[in-house]
């Protein structure tokens, strides 16, 4: 049975909140999906996963640091995440405070594994992004991803 896991970076709860919406949406909608923040993973552990998303503020405009590390150490099994499907989601404090190129990055790494990566034609395209704390919009922008991720795993896999 396929399976997908949620991992975030957040210091003041934003990242956090949209991990764990996405996640229970995922289950949900029939994958079964760990949430778990990134200092309880280790790089190896994506192995078991079929769908990896990942949640991080923006810090300058990029991934924070504790989330680059922990693609940088996929580099040993460079190859083995090939297929598998990925996704991205972030919180700035500004609109246009970075969250888009934030996420982007993510998902150039994610690409550059092989990883398979969806946009959406109607929702947030690249992934969901919250100004700060979640509200409505962005609590609705989460549980639609997390669906849709969803959906293409079980397809896929
Ligand atoms: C080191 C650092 C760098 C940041 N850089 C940006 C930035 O470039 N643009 C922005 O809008 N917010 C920036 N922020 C604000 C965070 O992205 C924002 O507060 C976010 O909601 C925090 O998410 P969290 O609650 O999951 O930690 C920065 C915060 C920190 C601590």
């Amino acid at each position: 049975m396929a399976k997908g896991i949620v991992i975030y970076y957040s210091r003041s709860g934003h990242t956090k909140e949209m991990a764990e919406i996405i996640a229970k949406s995922m289950n949900e909608a029939g994958l079964s999906t760990d949430c778990l923040s990134v200092d309880k993973v280790k790089a190896d552990d994506w192995l078991k996963y079929d769908a990896i998303v990942i949640g991080s503020p923006t810090y300058y405009g990029h991934m924070a640091g504790p989330i680059k590390q922990l693609f940088d150490e996929t580099v040993f099994f460079h190859g083995k995440l090939d297929g598998k499907v990925g996704a991205a989601f972030s919180s700035a404090a500004n609109i246009g405070g970075g969250n888009e190129t934030t996420i982007m990055g993510i998902l150039e790494a994610m690409l550059i594994a092989g990883m398979v990566v969806q946009g959406d034609p109607q929702g947030d395209h690249y992934g969901p992004v919250s100004v700060n704390k979640p509200d409505d919009r962005v609590k609705r922008q989460c549980q639609r991803r997390g669906r849709r991720i969803a959906e293409l795993t079980n397809k896929l896999h």
